[in-house]
Order: C-alpha cells, then sequence, then structure tokens
C-alpha cells in the first residue's frame, strides 16, 4: 500500500533552532536569546545566535529539501522578528523575511507549514510577566492575526503552539528553560491554562475572520504504559496520561479539564484561575480545530513512586531519559533490558506510536492527525566523508511502517513530519544531538551535506511509501 496521495511527507525546524542572525533587520531580543547566556543552563553553552544560519542560507537549504522532495515545510515565526518587543511596532524587515521563506517554499511546491510559537517569546513580555500575564496572552492574538493577515494568502496550515507541556514545565518547575523558575506549579498550571485559552481565541479570530486554511495545536505525545503488571504500576500510568496526556488533550478536544486532574489541583492548593467565559471559550473553539499534532519520541513506562525521591532537578535530568520520578512524584519512568534506547536513553518504539494514537482514538474519537515531529536524536558516524546515518533511516521507517498500518486501522493521519530537516541546535543538547537528514559542518563554514537518510527518504517520498 502507498500512503494516501494527500498525505504530506514533510521534515520540521524550529526558528531559535536554525535561524541566527538574533539580532539582525530589526529582530529584538527574545527569552532564549537572553537564557541561553546563562552559565551552566545549556550545553557547552551554545546558543542560538548563529545557529546554522538559516537565516541568510534559507533558499539552499530549501533546495535541498525540494531535492528530497518534501511536500511541505514545517518551520516557525520568530515572533521577534515581527514585533521586537512582542506588541507595539511591527518590524517590516521581519515580514519580508517569512514572505522570502514561504515564497521560496512555494517556488518547488513545498507547503509551508508554520508553528506560531515555537518558545522564543519576546523578553520584554518574558520580562513582564511571560504566559503568566495578560500582556503576552492579548499580544500572542495580535501577532497570530498579524500572520495570518501577511502570509495568509500563502500559508494554508497554521499550527498555534508548540509543545505547551515542555516550554511551560521546563520553565516553571525545572528550571531549565525561561523563565527558570523551579517548582513553580501554581503558575505551571496557570500557564497551561492561558496558553490553552490563548489558542481557543486565535482559533476562533481565524475561522470568524474568514482566513482560508486549517489550524491546530501541536503537543508532545509521551503515552504511558505500565512497566510491569503491579497494580500500583497500573494506576501510575492511569495518573501519568492524566496529567501528561489528557490535560492537554481534553481543553483542545472537548473543551474541558479532567475532573481528575482538577480534584487533584485544588486538593494541592494548584487550582487555576477558570471563569465561565473561559471554559465558554475552550467549548466554542472545539469544533473549529482542523486538526491536532503530534511529537512523538518515545513512550513512557511507569511505575509508582513509593519512596520520598522528588526529581533531581539537572539540566541532563530535562533532557528526557528514562529513569526520572515525575515532576509531581507520584510515578517514575523506567528503562527496561528488553526494549531499545538511544544514545541518550530515549526509548525506541514505534509499537507504542500506534498503542498511543488507539488510545487517543478511544478517548477523542476519529481526530486528523499530524504526525508534527518524529526523529532520531543522535550523534552520526562519519565514514571517509560520508554520514552514515544507518540508524536514523531504520528509526524513521519503522515509525513509518507502524504509521502506515495505523492509516489501516482506521487512523485519520494526514502526514509525517520528520524531526528535523536539517540538523540544528538543540535547546539543551548543542549540536552534538543531530536529527538531520543534511549534515552541516561546524568545523568547515557550517557547509550543508547530504547524509544517508536523505537519499533514503528521497526514495520514500518518491514512492509514497509504498516498500515500507
Ligand atoms: C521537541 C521540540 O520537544 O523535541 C524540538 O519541539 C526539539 O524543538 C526536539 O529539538 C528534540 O529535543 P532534543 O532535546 O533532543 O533536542
Amino acid at each position: 500500500m502507498e500512503f494516501p496521495k494527500d498525505f504530506l511527507f514533510g521534515a520540521a525546524t524550529a526558528a531559535y533552532q536554525v535561524e541566527g542572525a538574533w539580532d539582525k533587520d530589526g529582530k529584538g531580543v527574545s527569552n532564549w536569546d537572553v537564557f541561553s547566556k546563562i552559565e551552566g543552563k545549556t550545553y557547552q553553552g551554545t546558543n542560538g545566535d548563529v545557529a546554522i544560519d538559516h537565516y541568510h542560507r534559507y533558499k539552499e537549504d530549501i533546495a535541498l529539501m525540494a531535492e528530497m522532495g518534501l511536500d511541505s515545510y514545517r518551520f516557525s515565526i520568530s515572533w521577534t522578528r515581527i514585533y521586537p518587543n512582542g506588541d507595539g511596532k511591527i518590524n517590516q524587515k521581519g515580514l519580508d523575511f517569512y514572505n522570502d521563506l514561504i515564497n521560496e517554499c512555494l517556488k518547488y511546491n513545498i507547503i509551508p507549514f508554520v508553528t506560531l510559537y515555537h518558545w522564543d517569546l519576546p523578553q520584554k513580555l518574558e520580562k513582564n510577566g511571560g504566559w503568566t500575564a495578560e500582556r503576552t496572552l492579548k499580544a500572542f492574538e495580535q501577532y497570530a492575526d498579524t500572520c495570518f493577515k501577511a502570509f495568509g494568502d500563502r500559508v494554508k496550515h497554521w499550527i498555534t503552539f508548540n509543545e505547551t507541556i515542555v516550554f511551560a514545565r521546563h520553565g516553571y518547575i525545572f528550571g531549565a528553560h525561561p523563565p527558570g523558575r523551579l517548582n513553580d506549579f501554581k503558575n505551571y498550571y496557570q500557564v497551561l491554562h492561558n496558553v490553552f485559552l490563548t489558542h481557543a481565541k486565535v482559533v476562533l479570530n481565524f475561522k470568524h475572520s474568514g482566513y482560508q486554511g486549517d489550524i491546530g495545536i501541536t503537543h508532545v505525545f509521551n503515552p504511558a504504559f505500565p512497566a510491569d503488571d503491579k497494580l500500583s504500576s497500573k494506576k501510575a500510568a492511569d495518573h501519568a496520561n492524566m496529567f501528561d496526556t489528557f490535560l492537554y488533550y481534553d481543553p483542545i478536544l472537548k473543551g474541558t479539564y479532567p475532573e481528575y486532574v482538577l480534584t487533584h489541583l485544588k486538593q494541592k492548593g494548584y487550582d487555576f484561575d477558570l471563569s465561565q467565559e473561559d471554559q465558554e471559550t475552550l467549548l466554542k473553539a472545539v469544533p473549529l480545530n482542523d486538526f491536532i499534532g503530534l511529537n512523538y519520541y518515545q513512550p513512557m513506562r511507569v511505575v509508582a513512586n513509593e519512596s520520598n525521591a522528588s526529581r533531581e532537578l539537572s539540566r541532563e535530568a530535562s533532557t528526557g531519559g528514562a529513569g526520572a520520578v515525575s515532576y509531581d512524584g507520584v510515578y517514575k519512568t523506567v528503562s527496561l533490558p528488553s526494549l531499545s534506547y538511544t544514545k541518550w536513553g530515549w526509548e525506541i518504539s514505534p509499537e507504542a506510536l500506534l498503542d498511543g494514537l488507539h488510545l487517543l482514538k478511544e478517548h477523542y474519537g476519529n481526530i486528523p492527525i499530524y504526525i508534527t515531529e518524529n526523529g532520531l536524536g543522535d550523534e552520526d558516524p562519519v565514514i571517509d566523508g560520508e554520514i552514515k546515518d544507518t540508524l536514523r533511516i531504520e528509526y524513521i521507517k519503522d515509525h513509518l511502517a507502524f504509521l502506515k498500518k495505523g492509516i489501516q486501522e482506521g487512523i485519520e493521519l494526514k502526514g509525517y513530519f520528520a524531526w528535523s530537516a536539517i540538523d540544528l541546535l538543540s535547546w539543551l543538547n548543542g549540536y552534538k544531538k543531530q536529527y538531520g537528514f543534511i549534515y552541516v559542518d561546524h568545523q568547515n563554514h557550517l557547509n550543508r551535506k547530504k547524509k544517508d537518510s536523505f537519499y533514503w527518504y528521497q526514495e520514500v517520498i518518491a514512492t509514497r511509501g509504498e516498500n515500507l
């Protein structure tokens, strides 16, 4: 079987991780421009000042993507290029850059799939309370509308936010992303709600203003499974799914929050402001979402945390491997000898992706889904100048094969975006952890080179995945 004709084979990046040019052409300062320069926050002090210089080399990069045959390129817009201060004056040069980037994609019939927020918040707004402050929510609505107006004649696929769980949790509980708060649970839950409410308002505006196209949100997807057959592990997995999946998907897909979560938050004193009006807004937006984006890397194998141990807070502990106590102390993730893992300790399980998709279907019915990220972070072997990323090929091949099975089993899958189109800056792992089909030589003027996976993905796209 081939993948359906309108299924999008794509690849993704995010502005801060590729663009560089952090202070060029009127761009304002983002929270990551500041945070990455605080000692100890990122791997070897890496930052996105230059990144892989996609800002200046996007033509070359998009030509390579076109050669690979991508149907679609998922990239994000840097808010501070458009509004240097978050709100206020628009920077025309920022609009020009994204107009050029979008036009370059279209020149090759590559569909631009645009994320409005992939974590780089204008520093002015961060300083003013970030996602806890009303001003940020209003500013985002305005920024989103500006993008719809400026690019909406050509961009027909929009993602509002990338992985709320990750930027909120790392920012307010682990201190690993800006604003670098530790264990600020109260604000963590408030930020989640503020973001989901803002998403709902943006979706309502998009549809009511008559913009044409599809709009949705992207969540990280880490379905939890009990690591053994103990009842306590089963309960731990249920709890993990409530707090790591349904808490994020329910407000978007049902317009409510899970009772289980709300009850827990009340008991702990972490309940957030949820007015009648907010609830109505969430509900109104539900049927207007055109899709949901899932970023899937790994599932969680969990057991109950029966000790008093809490999560160790360090940069390394924030990078995602199994073997950590959950952020709320209720469960632990474990690694099992029978399973396979990446060099960074992330489990490799295409089966769990399909099981997870069925879990979502049971809860929400059939919703159009894009896999907006999936891929292997590795240190790719370079042999005689060739980048032999065989493990990445295996990884993506297996995931695509399970997705094909998912389509046959009735999951409404609309596309797949590999993470990432090209090697880029990992927020916390620098340039060491590579994900791309295209290699970037940091020793040699950031020169681009096609990896083995480049040719492999090219063949997959050309044959619409028939041989997978
Ligand atoms: C996702 C993000 O969470 O994971 C990406 O949306 C990120 O921006 C990717 O790069 C991989 O994470 P890491 O930590 O391996 O770079």
